[in-house]
């Protein structure tokens, strides 16, 4: 059971999509360790139910997705606890790392700081017309602290990235789209249903395919071009060796649609 945060398996009737619904709608969403010890245990049951294909993330309220670290737990902490508790590290140890399988973030509003930083931990981002993404922590006389000046950076730019770091501007849904920051921007109704409807097309898939898909894409992240490859061949040539490859194919030949079994 969860304070800071729902979860909901086969979500809205969509079998397989779990959403995660942070849900602290009086501090915007803000993400301070309750939240953060929650969304790890919550991605890790999603990585370990192999009923679940596909997560979405979003934010619970009319206004944001998540509005930043918890400015006001921040504000209690010295230097040294920071450091000592290699504060916001287990973001990115324990739920990018962990959770092979897919996960959208779908942004219905103020994404800013860790907010936008969480957001762009996602596999995509859809957001509705509303979103506004920031790295407003110069502001506070600090910086990007999970992710935000390496994935900000390598998503839209060295200029606009450096630009929305120095100044703390937030960025629009518009612009967010131009900028390759989001996949797709929906409008704010309809933002749920229609990646819950993303999600569960991904949902549909052959599941260890879609893990292998996921894994090659951000090894683009990581590594040369040569590398990646490489990476890029030996994970397809291991799913040439699945199950689900030669029902793949096969209902393709026979012009139906496959039946998969996830291995
Ligand atoms: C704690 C927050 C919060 C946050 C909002 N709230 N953001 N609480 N941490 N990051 C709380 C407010 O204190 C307020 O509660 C309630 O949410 C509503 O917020 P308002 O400011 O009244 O709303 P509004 O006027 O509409 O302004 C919305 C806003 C503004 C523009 C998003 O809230 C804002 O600027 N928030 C901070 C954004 C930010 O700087 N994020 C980066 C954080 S640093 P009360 O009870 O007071 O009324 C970070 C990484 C740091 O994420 C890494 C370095 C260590």
């Amino acid at each position: 059971s969860y304070e800071n945060i729902t979860v909901e398996t086969n979500a809205s009737g969509n079998d397989g999509v779990t959403l995660i619904t942070l849900n602290r709608p009086q501090a915007l969403n803000a993400l301070n360790s309750e939240v953060l010890g929650e969304l790890i245990t919550a991605f890790a049951e999603y990585q370990a139910d192999a009923s679940q294909r596909c997560a979405v993330l979003t934010g619970s309220g009319e206004k944001a997705f998540a509005a930043g670290a918890d400015i006001k737990e921040m504000s209690e902490k010295a230097a040294a606890d920071f450091y000592l508790e290699d504060f916001f590290s287990p973001w990115t140890s324990e739920i990018v790392r962990k959770t092979r399988k897919p996960w959208i973030a779908a942004v219905n509003g103020f994404a800013l700081g860790g907010g936008c930083e969480l957001a762009m931990m996602a596999d995509f981002i859809i957001a509705s017309e509303n979103a506004k993404f920031g790295q407003p922590e110069i502001n506070l006389g600090v910086a990007p602290g999970m992710g935000g000046s390496q994935r900000l950076t390598k998503a839209i730019g060295k200029s606009k990235a450096m630009e929305m770091c120095l100044t703390g501007r937030m960025m629009g849904a518009e612009e967010a789209e131009r900028s390759n920051l989001v996949a797709r921007v929906v409008p704010h109704g309809s933002l749920l249903e229609e990646t819950l409807k993303t999600a569960a097309t991904i949902a549909s898939k052959p599941p260890m395919a879609a893990i292998a898909n996921k894994e090659m894409v951000n090894a683009a992240f990581e590594t040369s071009l040569e590398q990646g490859l490489i990476i890029e061949r030996r994970i397809f040539q291991i799913l040439t060796a699945s199950e689900d490859k030669h029902e793949g194919m096969a209902a393709f030949i026979e012009k139906r649609e496959g039946k998969w079994k996830g291995r």
